[in-house]
């Protein structure tokens, strides 16, 4: 099933975002300001996600990505990248049977073909052992990219449409189906911690009409009390969706106001 899109369908809002994507940025100054090789920092980055998973199942949220891996991080040294994919392994060997111990299902996006075949391995049999749990999803991307999603969908849609492409009848909801997170509905609250204001190639299409919130905080040095103040923000947010605020209060009024066949007595 595809879920509806923010631009086609309003979501009935939460008081904690049902679908929570986060740019884990800074383990590299974190390590630095303490004097420690950046892996230190990424090592650390390990634990925060340990944290925001437990934190997120807690608190109900149904969705949480992760972005662990971006098409462009393939620029960095040689030997950053390798400990990334060593940390990658790690993660995926020991983690696993802890997440399916607490019903969490697991599921990598990006174009994992790029990497050595043992993270492959280790990629499907997580994603095969989770299939059925039905709590948090956790979603890691890696060498995804947002331009690589769009155009990998467009791709498909047209090898198995070309029908569809040669009536020039491409539209979002044909679309949707073929992108790499048709699985969830798109995201309500995107965070970036380290303290940059930017997407850097994240989940571009499914962004459309996300709530943006940045912090200066460091990926290690973000909490359970950090996620608090992310979600309070959150709350605070008028989503309107392309409507006027005055529409909103008109909305909620009437949904307030006591049926009609109740009002005679
Ligand atoms: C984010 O932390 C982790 C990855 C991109 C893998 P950085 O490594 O980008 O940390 P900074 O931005 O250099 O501090
Ligand atoms: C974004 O972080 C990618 C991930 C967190 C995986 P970067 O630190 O690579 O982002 P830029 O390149 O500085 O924007
Ligand atoms: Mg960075």
């Amino acid at each position: 099933m595809t879920h509806p899109s923010s631009t086609r369908t309003v979501p009935v809002p939460g008081s904690v975002p049902s679908h929570l994507a986060i740019i884990m940025d800074g383990n590299g100054r974190w390590a630095r300001q303490r004097g420690l090789p950046r892996f230190a920092g990424h090592q650390r980055g390990v634990e925060s996600v340990r944290r925001m998973v437990r934190a997120c199942s807690e608190r109900g949220v149904r969705y949480l990505t992760l972005f662990a891996f971006s098409t462009e991080n393939w620029r960095r040294p040689a030997d950053e990248v390798a400990l990334l994919m060593q940390l990658f392994i790690a993660a995926l060997t020991s983690e696993v049977r802890k997440l399916h111990r607490n019903g969490v299902r697991l599921r990598v996006v990006g174009d994992t073909s790029r990497f050595d075949p043992k993270i492959q391995s280790l990629v499907e049999s997580g994603e095969r052992l989770t299939e059925n749990n039905t709590g948090l999803t956790l979603t890691i991307a890696a060498n995804y990219g947002g331009r690589w999603d769009i155009l990998q969908a467009f791709a498909r849609l047209c090898r198995e449409h070309p029908d569809v492409a040669e009536r020039d009848e491409i539209t979002e909801s044909r679309l949707a189906p073929y992108l790499s997170m048709a699985y969830a509905p798109e995201p309500d609250l995107f965070v970036r911690t380290g303290g940059e204001s930017r997407v850097s190639n994240f989940l571009l299409w499914q962004l459309a009409y996300t709530e943006l919130y940045f912090t200066d905080l460091l990926w290690p040095d973000f909490d359970e009390a950090a996620l608090e103040t992310a979600f309070a923000w959150y709350r605070a947010r008028e989503r309107r969706f392309g409507r006027t605020s005055e529409q909103l209060g008109e909305e909620t009024r009437a949904a307030a106001r006591p049926p009609a066949r109740a009002a005679g007595g």
